[in-house]
């Protein structure tokens, strides 16, 4: 398919997704998965400048802790303040543009390794050997750029845009579902880093659909939350969701936080947060993960499990990994092969099983239409002659 008509495609198949309700809902379009012209699109409007998490506070736990990530071209270093206060600076050096940090550590500056020019952690130059000898060398325009960032519910967000709106009133109608379960107060017991060969999109429709987890993960995942017990979650504007509850025979280490309702102990709530961040909610343990495009048929994320209470020991944590591990090669075994799928002459939009099942993939479709079509419309405009 050619380039204008790939991105006609998908704002008729967005148009109609806008339109559809979950009864009489269908898949998207190849195109909208493997049209780099839409994936720039969507680099620009959805990852460029909606919130983005970049991990948990637990990860740079004191003041002085730094770690590096990247969001889309853009190297970050999550610095925590002397003040408490964590913030995303550049990671490019104001000199000749190394990245100055790499992975996670500690210290009372930042250290450039190529000619040790020296940043605090507010990201002001505190240091560059020899430069004060040249006689316009002003420090203070040499200072590292910082990027809005808000934390919520333990996870650090970012945003690229300067400009942005801030998070915590986007999410104020997801809040009271969340808050008792308290994450922020859940400790990160397994942090991973991954790149699959698959579109963004796909690896977040699959997080977000339970048609699948009984049948595909009938050893794994089913003995915990089977398809039979899943219900769909109504829309917020920023997120979307899926509930799925636990058997009554389910193993399970703890009831969690004491504000959690019978109900919500016994129920997992599968979100997705933006673009990019999707959660796996529940009382004992939650897991999540932080993606971001790096093609369209490749996708690099960071996932992770948070654990509640102390009623934890190391077997029961190890079971938990290996079951969150085994799940998620279950649904690579998919998401992959699912690209070839998409490039077949012979793929067509499919009807999406009911809301309870597989609505959320309708709420994706939804909330890219809506944060996407004045830009998409835009790019329509720019190519009719
Ligand atoms: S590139 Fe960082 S000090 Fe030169
Ligand atoms: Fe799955």
């Amino acid at each position: 398919m050619s380039a204008p008509a790939a991105l006609e495609t998908i704002a008729v198949a967005l148009r109609r997704a806008q339109a559809s309700c979950h009864d009489s809902a269908w898949t998207m379009p190849a195109a909208f998965y493997t049209d780099p012209a839409f994936l720039a699109l969507e680099r620009d409007t959805l990852f460029g400048r909606e919130w983005l998490c970049v991990g948990r506070i637990e990860e740079v736990p004191e003041p002085g802790c730094h770690m590096a990530w990247r969001l889309g071209e853009e190297a970050i270093a999550i610095v925590h303040g002397q003040d408490g206060r964590i913030r995303a600076l550049s990671n490019v050096c104001r000199h000749r543009g190394t990245l100055i940090v790499t992975g996670k550590g500690k210290g009372r500056r930042l250290t450039c390794p190529y000619h040790h020019w020296v940043y605090d952690l507010n990201g002001r130059l505190a240091a560059a050997p020899q430069m004060p000898q040249r006689p316009d060398f002003d420090a203070a325009a040499c200072r590292l750029p910082e990027f809005p960032c808000e934390t919520w519910m333990g996870f650090i967000f970012v945003n690229l845009d300067s400009d942005a709106a801030p998070l915590a009133p986007r999410l104020a109608d997801l809040e009271p579902r969340v808050a008792p379960y308290h994450m922020e107060e859940m400790w990160l017991g397994h942090l991973d880093e991954e790149v699959w060969e698959t579109n963004w999109k796909s690896l977040i429709e699959n997080y977000m659909e339970a048609y699948h987890l009984t049948p595909l993960h009938r050893t794994t995942l089913n003995n915990l939350n089977p398809t039979g017990l899943a219900r769909h979650v109504p829309a917020g504007e920023h997120w979307f969701g899926y509930e799925v509850g636990f058997p009554e025979d389910a193993p399970r280490m703890t009831r969690g936080h004491h504000d959690l309702s019978d109900t919500q102990a016994a129920t997992c709530l599968m979100l997705m947060v933006g673009p990019g961040t999707g959660i796996g909610l529940a009382a004992d343990y939650s897991s999540f993960l932080c993606l971001q495009p790096e093609g369209t048929d490749r996708v690099r994320f960071k996932s992770g499990l948070l654990f509640w209470g102390d009623a934890w020991p190391q077997d029961a944590v190890d079971r938990a990994i290996e079951l969150f591990d085994a799940t998620m090669a279950e649904d690579r075994m998919v998401l992959e092969p699912l690209m070839t799928g998409y490039r077949s002459a012979h793929h067509a939009p499919g009807p999406l099983a009911p809301a309870h099942l597989e609505g959320p993939i309708l709420d994706l479709a939804q909330y890219v239409a809506r944060q996407m079509t004045p830009a998409l419309e835009a790019a329509l405009d720019r190519q009719r002659p």
